[in-house]
């Protein structure tokens, strides 16, 4: 058993309080890599944000959780050196679990340091997602590490975003889970969605706004409660372009708009979960260095531009879309 607060991480209360106080959302990074993380630190210590460092199931399969810990670990030191070597504050760090999908996997990041676990028991039936959710919060309770969990299911590509009013959080039942389980955090669905291809739009038409009544419904019923945002990768298009243009085919891919993410995030939403960005980034500049220059092998030469072209991205999202920049 490790305690997160003597690895350097924050939980999310005090992070969620000042940004329900201030009207700004915190961001919630995913990272699998170095570069990625070097890149979110990097961003978030320069614009003086706070950060969510999130980590899935697939990103501890893939990097070894022990190794995906102690890099988290290796963040704060990192990010103490930026801020003492650029004469800046240091920033607030939690390291969250992305979508546990059980009550070992979130036991097992909180017995590793984690300061933040996300139990999605959203696919369940309501009294099982209750149970579950609940009994990830006795549990992390004990040790100070806050809880995520999610009413509502996210539309896919398949779902017709605007037909299926199921999936959407239902105002009715917020009040009930949230004081059923004593979850710190809610996630809800009001029209976002994972991955890069979030709405199906013909050329030239815009994606269905978010649901503002239904958060604002939601807000009514649980005021002051930090509400989160899933799926909110804008999917930038610059980016998808230059995959394009570089050989790759992500035609049709769309997000969701930042203006609209900007409202979000001035209202209850605290925390606003962004990774398929980062990874259009970086596979774009990838592509562009392979591409034009083929005698490369050098995985510096093509990683080091992907991760500067990140924290370009990272720092303009604190600034412009959560209004995260300068907040600490
Ligand atoms: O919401 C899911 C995140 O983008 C993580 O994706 O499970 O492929 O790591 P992943
Ligand atoms: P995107 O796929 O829109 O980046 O959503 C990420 C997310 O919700 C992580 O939990
Ligand atoms: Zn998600």
């Amino acid at each position: 058993m490790v305690s997160y607060s003597e690895l350097g991480f924050v939980n999310t209360k005090k992070m969620f309080k000042d940004a329900m106080d201030k009207g700004y959302a915190v961001p919630a990074y995913n990272f699998n890599n170095m570069e990625q993380l070097q890149a979110i630190v990097t961003a978030c210590t320069r614009t003086q944000s706070p950060v969510i460092l999130q980590v899935s199931k697939g990103a501890r399969n893939y990097a070894n959780q022990t190794l995906l810990r102690w890099m988290g670990q290796g963040a704060v030191e990192f990010m103490k050196e930026i801020a003492s070597n650029e004469n800046l504050k240091e920033i607030p760090i939690a390291m969250h679990l992305d979508h546990g999908d059980s009550f070992e996997l979130c036991k097992s990041c909180v017995d590793m340091g984690f300061s933040s676990v996300m139990i999605d028991g959203s696919h369940l039936p309501y009294d099982e997602n209750v149970s579950i959710t609940k009994q990830v919060v006795d549990y992390a309770h004990k040790f100070d590490v806050s809880v995520e969990g999610e009413l509502g299911v996210l539309a896919g590509i398949e779902d017709d975003v605007k037909a299926e009013k199921s999936t959407y959080t239902d105002p009715n039942a917020v009040e009930d889970f949230v004081s059923k389980t004593g979850v710190d955090s809610l996630a809800i669905a009001i029209g976002t969605s994972h991955g890069a291809y979030k709405f199906k739009v013909k050329e030239g038409e815009m994606p269905p706004p978010l649901r503002f009544d239904i958060l604002k419904e939601i807000e009514k019923r649980l005021p002051g409660f930090p509400i989160v945002l899933h799926g909110s990768s804008s999917v930038l298009q610059e980016y998808v372009q230059l995959i394009n243009k570089y050989g790759g085919n992500l035609e049709g891919a769309v997000g969701v708009p930042e203006d609209q993410l900007r409202r979000a995030a001035k209202s209850a939403v605290c925390k606003i979960n962004i990774d398929s960005d980062g990874r259009l980034v970086m596979t774009a500049k990838v592509r562009e260095v392979l591409w034009t220059k083929p005698k490369e092998f050098d995985p510096r030469k093509y990683l080091g531009p992907a991760r500067d072209e990140l924290i370009k991205m990272y720092e303009r999202k604190n600034r412009e879309v959560l209004g995260s920049a300068f907040k600490v």
